[in-house]
């Protein structure tokens, strides 16, 4: 393991924080924007595509919306009527019946839009369920290594985030998103139908608005938004990951400054924040006075039609702009949101089609099945996604049917990502595996996951109880089948220590239990199976000299029989082993059994004596 060395940051590693090796460019970021880059996004059809047989739904809330629209701008004629009936005093008993004629189509306006959104409210739910399914449809045929901290995280946010952002666009923007269409339309009927003279000249400064309004809208806005919540995701990711060091920053008495990247992600996002509100300031400050300036403009109109005197007609335009112009306003602040919820609906979509466009591995259906159980590698290079180098390169190994393997090698050398390779968690770069005589990508997926078991490294339980832990391997298995194979893996004195026993429900990674005690669980989840291949990739952390007796029982428990492939970090574990492979730096460099391997006074022996060394430290101490 690499020691800290002094001036080195401090990154957060040890208690599920990753080293700092395995950070890597998330693979979604590297796609970003492809779409919107490389083909006009039609937003539209695509809702319509997930929105299926509700996709007229959609349509009749829209235009619902629409008429609302229309009804809520007649009582300004009756407003006028009013006013009209005031200035000129004529029959003022009119003027009650104009009043409940404009509360009655405003109330009935206000329904009528309270339909639409049913509409709109039911095809979204619609829209955001197949998104959703459509999503775990596809996650589920994706390769199993994209499955990290990291993409597990992305992923949730984009079933939950994007899928709830586009049922907030469709079930309330899209309705808003038709009025902030057609007020503006019935508006200019309103306000040239009544003094085209006065209307013409408030108009002025609302077209000059919109104008600027529009010129803000262009200029790569749309990336603009995307920038705002990719910087916004690694915030947020940046921040667990702060929240998750802190006990190592307290440890090491290092400040928040250890935690570079999530220092310069805030730093960033202050300084896109500044640009962002520096681009906008000036047209923002034009919008925002155009639309303002309608009252002056009212004034001025005023002023320009008085020469004849002061005439009660005038005195009714003025009133009755004065009253519908603010419309103006809030008709083109409604015009701009709706574009700019758009946006955003436009980044969530493109986030789903990403994933909607990983591709799966490829599953032969109609492939055999291995005749035995032996494991070949030839020639296999792996190669992580954005990696600048390999991290297994070349590696050839034959494993007999029985045989118990070891792999070794310093941290980082690819022992985890060659057995991952093993059970398609991707598939190689170059070369072949070959389980009982077949290559991986033609075993279905079925049948290989029915020959191999993989106890990982940092074995994760689920939020259930135990039994329901170790049933995931077999859902038929009773629970006298369960409680044997948790004997089996030395798990009785953990199940003795709980509550309710195997049925004690386990807190969120296992709150409850040690890692050590975790992975002896996850052993029992192996043992259930009773597939004949294991994969075991030893846990690194667990040094009680207790659980490690355990888990080495569990291990033996659990290999007699079956092909194994270990892979170990107390090389006191593998010294029994038929063969050990030895990995550096993604190469596999020596083989043998442990006399010979020790014999060659190569990296096998360096670290087994280092390991002997530490022993004895551990026992001196
Ligand atoms: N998800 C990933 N994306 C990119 N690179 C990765 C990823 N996981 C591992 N790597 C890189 O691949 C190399 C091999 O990593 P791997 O986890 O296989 O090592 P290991 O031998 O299992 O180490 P350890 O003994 O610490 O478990 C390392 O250089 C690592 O940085
Ligand atoms: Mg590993």
């Amino acid at each position: 393991m690499a020691a800290l060395k002094a001036g080195e940051p401090v990154t957060a590693c040890g208690n599920g924080i990753r080293p700092d090796h395995v950070r890597y460019k998330p693979w979604f970021i590297e796609e970003e924007n492809k779409l919107g880059k490389t083909q006009k996004f039609d937003h539209m059809k695509l809702i319509g595509q997930y929105a299926g047989g509700h996709k007229h739904l959609i349509t009749l809330g829209r235009f619902i919306a629409g008429i609302s629209a229309v009804i809520v701008l007649i009582p300004y004629y009756h407003l006028w009527k009013i006013i009209s009936i005031a200035v000129n005093g004529e029959d003022l008993s009119q003027i009650s019946r104009y009043a409940w004629q404009a509360v009655i189509l405003t109330v009935s306006s206000l329904l009528i839009y309270i339909v639409a959104l049913l509409c709109t409210h039911i095809a979204a739910f619609r829209v955001q369920a197949n998104m959703r399914s459509s999503l775990m449809r596809r996650i589920i045929t994706l390769p199993l290594g994209i499955f990290d901290e990291d993409g597990t995280g992305k992923i949730r946010r984009i079933v939950n985030d994007s899928t709830a952002a586009t049922e907030t666009f469709i079930a309330h923007q899209l309705p808003d998103k038709t009025v902030a269409a057609v007020t503006p339309i019935g508006l200019l009927v309103l306000i040239f139908a009544f003094n085209w003279k006065i209307g013409l000249i408030c108009m002025i400064p609302a077209v000059l608005g919109f104008v600027v309004m529009m010129s803000m809208m262009g200029n790569g806005m749309q990336e603009k938004m995307a920038e705002y919540q990719n910087a916004l995701e690694t915030m947020s990711s940046e921040a667990t990951e702060y929240v998750r060091g802190v006990p190592v920053v307290k440890t090491f008495g290092q400040t928040v400054h250890s935690f570079k990247r999530f220092k310069e992600c805030i730093d960033g996002f202050g300084k896109w924040a500044t640009d962002y509100t520096l681009m906008l300031r000036i047209p923002m400050t034009g919008f925002m006075t155009c639309i303002n300036a309608i009252f002056a403009f009212i004034v001025i109109a005023a002023f320009a039609f008085s020469k004849d005197g002061i005439t009660a007609g005038l005195i009714l335009n003025v009133m009755y702009y004065i009253i519908v112009t603010p419309l103006i306003t809030v008709a083109l602040t409604k015009v701009a949101y709706s574009g700019e919820a758009e946006m955003t609906l436009i980044d969530a979509l493109k986030r789903v089609e990403q994933v909607m466009e990983i591709e799966p591995l490829a599953e032969n259906k109609s492939g055999k099945a291995p005749a035995d159980n032996s494991v070949e590698l030839r020639g296999v290079t792996y190669r992580y996604k954005d990696a600048t180098r390999d991290a297994v390169k070349n590696v050839s190994i034959k494993i007999a049917p029985g045989e118990h393997v070891a792999l070794v090698g310093p941290s980082g050398s690819g022992k985890t990502t060659l057995a991952e390779l093993m059970v398609r968690f991707f598939d190689v770069s170059e070369g072949e595996i070959l389980i009982g005589g077949e290559n991986v990508k033609d075993i279905p997926s079925s049948e290989l996951m029915k020959r191999v078991s993989f106890v990982f490294q940092d074995s994760r339980l689920i939020k259930k109880s135990i039994f329901e832990n170790v049933r995931m391997a077999r859902h038929d298995a009773t629970e006298a089948e369960v409680l044997e194979a948790l004997k089996k893996a030395q798990c009785m004195d953990i199940i003795e220590k709980l509550p309710k026993g195997i049925h004690t429900v386990i807190g969120e990674k296992g709150t409850y239990l040690s890692g050590g005690e975790q992975q002896r669980i996850t052993i029992a989840r192996a043992v259930l199976k009773d597939a004949p291949i294991l994969i075991l990739d030893e846990a690194t952390a667990f040094a009680d000299p207790d659980n490690e007796a355990n888990v080495q029982a569990a291990f033996e428990e659990l290999s007699k029989d079956r092909t194994l492939i270990m892979i170990a970090h107390r090389l006191s574990t593998v010294t029994n082993a038929d063969r050990i492979f030895v990995m550096d730096d993604g190469r596999c460099t020596e083989s043998g059994t442990h006399e010979e391997l020790m014999n060659q006074n190569g990296l096998y022996r360096r670290m087994f004596d280092e390991y002997s060394r530490s022993i004895e430290w551990k026992v001196g101490a």
